[in-house]
């Protein structure tokens, strides 16, 4: 449905996004994870057609994004609010859905679902100002899915708001994914991106370092596993152990952890207790770039 080809865009000397190639197939759920400045943002304006680039293409079933007429067929919720604070919500989601082209009876009815869908029936008259921030990024979200597209684009929609507003958009995102609609979804908390997400890019610096389920990411770029044992009583200096033993705590890298688990758990030294830590993807993006993302 996506196509990316070869995209670059500079600011400057800084490359923002630098030779980034992608596609997005229907239905599927894309997740864009890197840390901040990383070029999710300026990636998603690409896609949206807000901004040009200044080398490669973003096709959109062949066609270009930049066209106005192609860009009904998307939603676009992004990091910046994008909403009309003296109006109301109501009005506020009036004038997107009439952006999009919708008229009368569609209008209204579309209007209603999507203030049903931000949780902001109760509160449509007031005006967007007196808002909280959970409440405002729920209205910046139903504003990008009042015209029902077929490909949703969020950056970082969960970013900055009350844990219950987290769980209402993340939910809410979750029901469009369910019904169909095409999701590419950018965030800094990989939690999300495992959830969510069919496949997740990763990126860094601009670049795009892989892309790929979440199992296969870990599966190539993971590393092996860590394997956590606790013993009763420190096991003498020659005892004929693999990894590294400190006092009662012994730490082995293995890629056959279970196996281990057993046969540490069978003898000579008496086990308390044992634990496997599968690589995740925090694991998956410090071997990719030597630092890590931290989740919250
Ligand atoms: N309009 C702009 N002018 C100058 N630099 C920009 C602009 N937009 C983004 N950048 C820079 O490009 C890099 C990527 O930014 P961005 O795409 O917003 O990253 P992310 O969304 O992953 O945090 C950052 O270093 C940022 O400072
Ligand atoms: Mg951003």
């Amino acid at each position: 449905m996506i196509d990316v080809t070869s995209l670059a865009k500079s600011y400057g000397d800084l490359r923002a996004v630098d030779d980034v190639s992608f596609c997005v197939n229907r239905g599927e759920a894309f997740g864009l994870l890197g840390p901040n400045g990383a070029g999710k943002s300026t990636t998603i304006h690409l896609l949206a057609g807000v901004i040009a680039p200044d080398r490669g293409k973003v096709r959109l079933d062949g066609a270009d994004p930049q066209e106005a007429i192609v860009r009904t067929r998307l939603g676009v919720s992004p990091q910046e609010l994008a909403i009309y604070e003296e109006l109301t919500g109501e009005e506020n989601l009036r004038i997107f859905a009439a952006l999009y082209g919708l008229r009368g009876d569609a209008l209204v009815e579309r209007v209603h679902w999507a203030l049903d869908f931000a949780g902001l029936t109760d509160r449509r008259k007031d005006r967007a100002a007196k808002y909280s921030g959970g409440m405002k990024r729920r209205l910046n979200l139903a504003c990008a899915v009042v015209h029902d597209p077929e490909l949703l684009i969020c950056d970082e929609p969960t970013v900055g708001v009350d844990p219950q507003s987290r769980n209402h958009i993340f939910e809410s995102i979750e029901a469009l994914r369910a019904s169909g609609t095409t999701l590419i979804y950018t965030t800094h908390y990989m939690s999300e991106a495992q959830r969510l997400c069919d496949r997740v890019a990763i990126m860094d610096h601009g670049k795009l370092l892989a892309a790929d389920t979440v199992d296969a990411l870990i599966e190539a770029h993971g590393g092996s596993s860590l394997v956590l044992a606790e013993f009763d009583e420190p096991p003498p200096a020659d005892a004929q152990l693999p990894g590294t033993l400190d006092g009662t705590q012994l730490r082995v890298d293995s890629d056959k952890p279970f196996e281990l688990a057993a046969e540490l758990g069978r003898g000579p030294h008496r086990v308390r207790s044992l634990r496997v830590e599968r690589p995740d993807l925090e694991k998956v993006f410090l071997q990719l770039t030597g630092r890590s993302l931290r989740d919250s």
